[in-house]
């Protein structure tokens, strides 16, 4: 048997479904009874019995599993081709849970950080307690947390009564799904349901902060900005990648690798107006804000054109741009042209994404 078959053995197994949660009943926020849909009772069925399930949050979609079963937290690392020593985020529904899964006592500022932003889009890292799988850590003592703001994500972590690991539900180094149907396109095959709750309103992972030692170390930039946590705390904070050598802080370990990247080469574009001349008579697409779109408008191009959203408006450039980062893949272009947006606020994690997701000269 080649080596072909047999991971098509081990991958595609099973005959993929999307359940969607109605709309209205999801606008409702009433937990009780998005339990009681179909979608998620069977999504919460699939989950009690070890299996994985691609849910619904207001970040991204997850790919979710008990996250205190070994076999099931391995199922996720298979169905997405993750590096094993990459550690997952657990998600949980109620204050209380936090306390069970973490050992030791959380921080004054991990304490004002959840009170005030949680259930959304933060995740924090703490002492890891001895419920949660070594596997879903990658053997790390931390575990990371968060309680998701989505109703259908909340419903379902309720109606499983577990804690459920989940990282992105995309293909490993892929950009994050914000719809089902990214979820589809990258896993069909690979796990047996896909709840469907609509798009990701966020549209961008959580921020990522080390509440364990006195002052809280940054990881991740995400939904949540540094001034909004900075803000909050009344004190400046570390952020990993930008200390000086001596006290370089390890970022998380996800950060080392390829992501978020389509399949066309990306390049992020310090001075947008002179590169597009150098790529006239090219096979290219330019993602670019409507401001820019407007400009062009002036110019006679024949490059394809995806706009991004407004400069006045970074949430929703982030809300929009993953969705075009799998949308440049159906164009078939030779390359694709982004245009820089402001770093700030949450501008500041758009751009973390796209400095990954893109080729620099
Ligand atoms: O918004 C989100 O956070 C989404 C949704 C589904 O909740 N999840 C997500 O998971 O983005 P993932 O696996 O794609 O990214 C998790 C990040 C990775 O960079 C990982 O290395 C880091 O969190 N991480 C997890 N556990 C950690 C730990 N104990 N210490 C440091 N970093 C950790
Ligand atoms: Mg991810």
């Amino acid at each position: 048997m080649n080596v072909y078959r047999v991971k098509a053995m081990t991958f595609l197994k099973y005959d993929t479904k999307i359940l969607d949660v109605d709309k209205e009943i999801i606008a409702g926020k009433d937990i009780s009874k998005i339990k009681e849909t179909e979608a998620v009772k069977l999504g919460s069925e699939f989950i009690k019995q070890g299996e994985v399930v691609a849910i619904p949050t207001e970040t991204v979609y997850g790919l979710a599993a008990d996250a205190t079963s070994e076999n099931a937290v391995k199922k996720i690392f298979l169905a997405k081709g993750r590096p094993q020593d990459n550690p997952l985020i657990v998600h949980i529904a109620d204050f209380s849970q936090l306390t069970e899964l973490m050992s030791g006592r959380l921080s004054i500022y991990g304490e004002k950080l959840i009170k005030t932003f949680w259930p959304g889009p933060l995740t924090i890292i703490v002492e890891k307690g001895n419920m949660i799988s070594s596997t879903t850590t990658a053997n790390l003592n931390s575990v990371a947390i968060r309680m998701p703001e989505h109703p259908v994500a909340r419903a379902v972590i309720v109606e499983a009564g577990l804690p459920l690991a989940a990282p992105s539900a995309n293909k490993s180094g892929a950009p994050s799904p914000t719809r089902a149907v990214h979820v589809y396109d990258d896993l069909e095959g690979r796990i047996p349901l896909i709840i469907d709750g609509g798009p990701s309103n966020i549209g961008l992972e959580s921020t990522v902060i080390d509440v364990r030692e006195k002052k809280p170390v940054l990881l991740r930039p995400g939904g949540i900005s540094q001034e909004m946590i900075e803000s909050l705390l009344a004190i400046k904070i570390k952020v990993a990648g930008t200390e000086t050598k001596k006290e370089e802080i390890p970022l998380s370990p996800g950060m080392k690798y390829r992501h978020y990247s389509p399949q066309t080469p990306l390049f992020l574009i310090e001075n947008f107006d002179d590169t597009i001349e150098k790529y006239q008579g090219q096979s290219v697409a330019l993602i670019v804000t409507r401001e820019k779109t407007n400009e062009l408008k002036h110019i006679s191009l024949d490059f394809k054109v995806l706009t991004m959203g407004s400069r006045d408006n970074l949430e929703e450039i982030a809300a929009n741009i993953f969705a075009l980062l799998r949308q440049v893949d159906q164009l078939g272009v030779d390359v694709a042209l982004v245009e820089k947006i402001p770093a700030e606020g949450i501008g500041v994690a758009i751009m973390n994404r796209l400095y990954k997701a893109s080729i620099r000269e």
